[in-house]
């Protein structure tokens, strides 16, 4: 860092961004057990921002991974540099203005308050609850059945810890309503925040 010199007062601020926009920058932090919806709301929400005029996008644990974090596994290490690196992404859209949806598993609570820390006020956590049994009987992907055979070590809830988060901004259970219950619960509360 010694010989790094960034220039962080640019011409523009934040401000500019978000009223040329006409919006609010918020991160949207979707935390949840791998089948628990995150990716289907996450996917309906920026939809539903989009159609309301708001500029959003849309960062996913399984895309990312095929891309910016392509090097990285399911250890401790690489879950909190995959979640470090997504943090500083979203921090660079947000900076702008735009509405960063983001839907990663995010297990621990060490990890969370990482990306808390990188995104400061910007940060808006959403735990998609789901109990883990309900997520397995889904099995979207056939990910479950496989780790169950040994197939996937380290798989989130089997053998690789998951931590409720206990001070979610918002709580959208997947078990207990429907998809688009849940989807007007998330509109309900974040349309608001990001509405200039
Ligand atoms: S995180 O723990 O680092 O936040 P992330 O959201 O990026 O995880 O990736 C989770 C996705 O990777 C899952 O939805 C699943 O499709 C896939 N995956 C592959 N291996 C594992 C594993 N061992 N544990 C959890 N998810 C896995």
């Amino acid at each position: 860092m010694e010989n790094i010199h960034p220039i962080f007062n640019t011409i523009l601020s934040g401000k500019d961004k978000e009223n040329l926009l006409g919006q609010r920058g918020l991160v949207i932090w979707m935390v949840g057990l791998s089948g628990s919806g995150k990716s289907t709301l996450a996917r309906s929400l920026e939809k539903e921002l989009h159609n309301s005029g708001i500029l959003t996008t849309l960062l996913d644990g399984d895309n990312l991974r095929t891309g910016i974090n392509n090097n990285l596994g399911f250890t401790e290490n690489d879950r909190t540099e995959n979640i470090r690196r997504a943090a500083e992404v979203s921090k660079l859209f947000v900076q702008n203005g735009i509405v960063t949806i983001c839907s990663l598993i995010s297990p621990t609570e060490e990890i969370r308050k990482m990306a808390k820390e990188i995104l400061g006020s910007h940060y808006f956590e959403v735990f998609i609850e789901c109990p883990l049994e309900i997520c397995e009987q889904r099995d979207v992907k056939g990910l479950y059945a496989k780790a169950r055979k040994g197939l996937i070590p380290n798989f989130t809830g089997i053998d690789s810890p998951f931590e409720p988060p206990k001070n979610a901004n918002l709580v959208v259970n997947t078990a207990a309503g429907s998809e688009s219950e849940s989807l007007k619960l998330l509109i309900e509360t974040i349309l608001p925040l990001v509405k200039a």
